[in-house]
């Protein structure tokens, strides 16, 4: 290497611990994400139920925010519409077999995490906690897997056994309740 390319190094690293002392957030790409961004982003839920929030809900209110906010597409009574059923469903026998919450979802938290996160279709994340449970209690007792006056809540929703929970290889036995 030439001396004149030795010069240009030395110039160069000069240059750029100079700049780091006067400026540390050099080069000045992004800024940092406050905890309070990140929680807004933050709302993945487990299958043992960590990530649940606080507050409570019933099948019969549940029953009366799905009339308005979900019967158009889904049927009346999660029968199925538009967009999928959300109730019953034939034993999965095969590839061809449509899979539904009560044949294929392994963890009744998943259907906390879709519907606040993904529900309604044309409006997601506009339900409260309180709605998503209360929706959460609904769409498991019309499955009959829950009974019709059981409360949901961050305690009473990971302990839901799903029938299809023993129908998956568990990938990490270890998070897996
Ligand atoms: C504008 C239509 C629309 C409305 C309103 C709507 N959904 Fe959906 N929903 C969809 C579509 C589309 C899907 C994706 C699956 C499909 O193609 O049917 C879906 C999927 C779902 C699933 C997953 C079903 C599965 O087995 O994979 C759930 C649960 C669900 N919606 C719940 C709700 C709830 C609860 C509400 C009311 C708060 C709601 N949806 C309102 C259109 C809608």
């Amino acid at each position: 290497m030439c001396t004149r390319n030795l010069l240009g190094i030395a110039f160069l690293l000069t240059a750029v611990a100079h700049g780091q002392a006067l400026n540390p957030q050099s080069p000045k790409l992004g800024k940092p994400i406050t905890p309070a961004e990140i929680a807004a982003w933050d709302i993945g839920i487990l299958p043992d139920g960590s990530g649940l929030p606080p507050g409570a809900g019933t099948s019969a209110e549940g029953a009366r925010i799905y009339a308005a906010r979900c019967s158009a597409c889904h049927g009346p009574e999660g029968k199925g519409g538009a967009s999928a059923r959300l109730a019953g469903g034939e034993p999965v026998k095969n590839m061809e077999t449509e899979k539904t919450i009560a044949n294929f979802w392994p963890f009744a938290t998943t259907l906390f995490d879709y519907i606040r996160r993904a529900m309604p279709w044309q409006q997601p994340r506009s339900l409260t906690n309180q709605e998503v449970y209360s929706l959460t209690a609904y769409i498991l007792s019309l499955n009959k897997i829950i009974g019709e006056s059981d409360a949901m809540n961050a305690q009473t929703l990971p302990k839901v056994r799903m029938p299809n929970r023993d129908g998956f290889i568990v990938r990490f036995p270890d998070r897996t309740p």
